[in-house]
């Protein structure tokens, strides 16, 4: 039998996975027709990727599921012709970049790095920072993406704590769960890592009152999701000086507007969305082992779960 698969992405990812998938689909013995334009009702899976307006689901009345090429699931949360079981994308080429994004800006806030690139002036001022063992960090989200980050943090020797809503072991980190776990971890951390999902419970996570509760000083790095933090309490808490920097790569409107503060503020960082990408060539071996699986009638893996939110 050949398993129809079509592609609802920007025709320029099609582009780039089609071949990869096809040889992915091929090694797990599956005989695939990875196309655009398949007619609805004959599709067995789809490949999705939001691009402009909300897509319509209801007339791929046959088909399994729907394979995600982003980690995010907000698109399909709020898509009401999303009856499909829906899996997210857990890629590791994926993790290793968001790995390499938090470590880089961790480091530079760590090592002040910033004090030298931007000197304008030519006095030996030495600023020497401690070792990494005397840094404490912490990171809310102990998912795939944070516990990655965690456990690369505590190999370079961070002291570091971690949250999440079950109770997690990841090793070399202190795990942490629960409110009375989010107070410890937002107090241990000089430098704050959100990797939450946004859901209605993590939703302004950060709030004046929680933001109070970092060490003078603190460093929020954001590359979760933009409504994690409260952006007025952010602003006010930079500009009193409770905060000395925020590295945002997530916004609650992306692009963020010209016109926001975050822009032009001394002591935010903006990056636009990049901390990490999917990537195509381990991104395909995870849809093919998801359509073998299911073939063979065991469970989706990286499935969204409605209830919970993520
Ligand atoms: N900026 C970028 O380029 C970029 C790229 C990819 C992803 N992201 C963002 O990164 C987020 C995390 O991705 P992921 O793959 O690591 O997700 P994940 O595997 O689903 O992990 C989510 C983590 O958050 C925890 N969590 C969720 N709700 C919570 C709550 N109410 N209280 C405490 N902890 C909670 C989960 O706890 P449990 O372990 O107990 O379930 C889990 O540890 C994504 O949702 C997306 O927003 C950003």
């Amino acid at each position: 039998m050949i398993v129809k698969v079509q592609f609802l992405t920007p025709r320029r990812m099609f582009e780039e996975y089609k071949p990869l998938l096809a040889v992915a689909l091929e090694a797990q013995g599956i005989a695939a027709d990875i196309a655009m334009d398949h007619a609805p009702e004959t599709v067995d899976y789809i490949v999705y990727a939001p691009s402009g307006g909300p897509t319509d689901f209801t007339p791929y009345t046959n088909a399994r599921a729907v394979l995600g090429l982003w980690a995010g699931v907000e698109s399909a949360l709020s898509n009401p012709t999303l009856t499909l079981p829906y899996t997210r994308m857990v890629d590791p080429g994926l993790t290793e970049g968001m790995v390499e994004w938090v470590t880089g800006h961790v480091l530079r806030h760590h090592l002040g790095m910033d004090a030298d690139i931007t000197r304008t002036d030519a006095t030996w001022r030495k600023h020497i920072p401690p070792l990494a063992r005397h840094r404490k960090v912490g990171v809310l989200g102990l998912g795939e993406l944070g516990a990655a980050c965690a456990s690369t943090l505590a190999g370079l020797n961070f002291d570091t704590a971690g949250w999440s809503r079950t109770a997690k072991a990841v090793p070399g980190v202190a795990c942490h769960s629960g409110t009375d776990g989010l107070h410890t971890v937002i107090a241990h951390s000089e430098i704050l890592v959100l990797l939450l999902p946004l859901t209605p419970a993590t939703e302004n996570l950060l709030d004046a009152t929680r933001l109070a509760i970092l060490p003078q000083g603190a460093i929020i790095i954001n590359p979760g999701r933009g409504a994690l933090i409260d952006d007025t309490a952010l602003l006010a808490a930079l500009d009193s000086g409770a905060l000395s920097h925020a590295t945002l790569d997530v916004f609650r409107e992306e692009p963020l507007p010209a016109s926001h503060p975050f822009w032009h503020h001394p002591k935010v960082t903006v990056t636009p969305h990049i901390a990490s990408e999917t990537r195509a060539a381990t991104a395909v071996q995870v849809l093919a082992e998801n359509i073998r699986r299911d073939r063979a009638g065991a469970p989706l893996l990286h499935r969204l779960d409605r209830i919970r939110g993520y």
